[in-house]
């Protein structure tokens, strides 16, 4: 049998050969789709009863399958500090707006514009912090009524205030957010890498920001003694 009548046959093995390759491919690739659809499957039963959202139910498996972390657990531990650090941080959005409308006394104009930075700070860090939450699979509660109700901010007394009475309101406050910043990063140090590391970026500005606050008090060019006002709250450290 020469080549050429040879032809046919190798012909019908090779096409024998694809078509069984093809069968191979197609029922590993079904085999993958039922893993997946599996895990999706018991990964969703058992976040059920967790709460009352029902975020989890409207997405779609493949989504749901990429999000960060393996653990459902550090997910949700994230997204429950993430969630309290947003009301914190549109908490003091909202004081450094009170103290930027209603602060009195010489040192109205440099607090004055101070503050509505501070503001700006504080309402694109909680966006930064609540986008973070949705990119863990949850949903973000920025409402005002979540804020009053939730955040470990003290609140701002309302009226007028003085200069130097504003600076230590805040003082006290922005302090309160950089203990829950740092412990925050400690929380999230193992399970959530990508959310302490920006933890790291807010603790290194709230620090700036205390410190420029802290700053305010001093004499314009003394050696770090408080202005004379700063005595009326008995912080005066000449003893005068
Ligand atoms: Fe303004």
């Amino acid at each position: 049998m020469n080549a050429r009548q040879l032809f046919p046959f190798v012909s019908a093995l090779f096409a024998f050969g694809g078509i069984s390759a093809a069968q191979d491919a197609e029922q590993k690739a079904n085999q993958t789709d039922a893993r997946i659809s599996r895990e999706v499957t018991v990964r969703a039963d058992s976040t059920k009863g967790q709460g009352q959202s029902n975020e989890k139910g409207a997405q779609p498996k493949r989504i749901e399958d990429s999000y960060p972390l393996t653990s459902d657990a550090d997910r949700e531990k994230s997204a429950k500090i993430l969630q309290q650090l947003t009301v914190d941080l549109l908490s003091l959005f909202n004081q450094h707006k009170e103290a930027h409308w209603n602060v009195n006394g010489p040192l109205y104009l440099p607090l004055h514009e101070f503050y509505q930075e501070q503001a700006d700070f504080y309402r694109t860090s909680a966006d930064t912090f609540a986008e973070r939450v949705l990119h863990l699979g949850y949903s973000v509660d920025g409402r005002y009524s979540t804020v009053a109700r939730t955040s470990g901010i003290p609140d701002f007394p309302a009226g007028y205030v003085t200069d130097n009475e504003s600076i230590k309101l805040l003082l006290d406050r922005v302090t309160v957010l950089q203990k829950e910043v740092y412990r925050d990063i400690r929380e999230t140090e193992k399970s959530d890498p990508p959310t302490s590391n920006k933890l790291q970026d807010l603790a290194y500005a709230v620090d700036k920001n205390l410190w420029q606050l802290r700053i305010h008090l001093k004499k314009p060019g003394g050696l770090g003694e408080d202005l004379p006002w700063v005595t009326q709250q008995g912080r005066d450290r000449s003893g005068k």
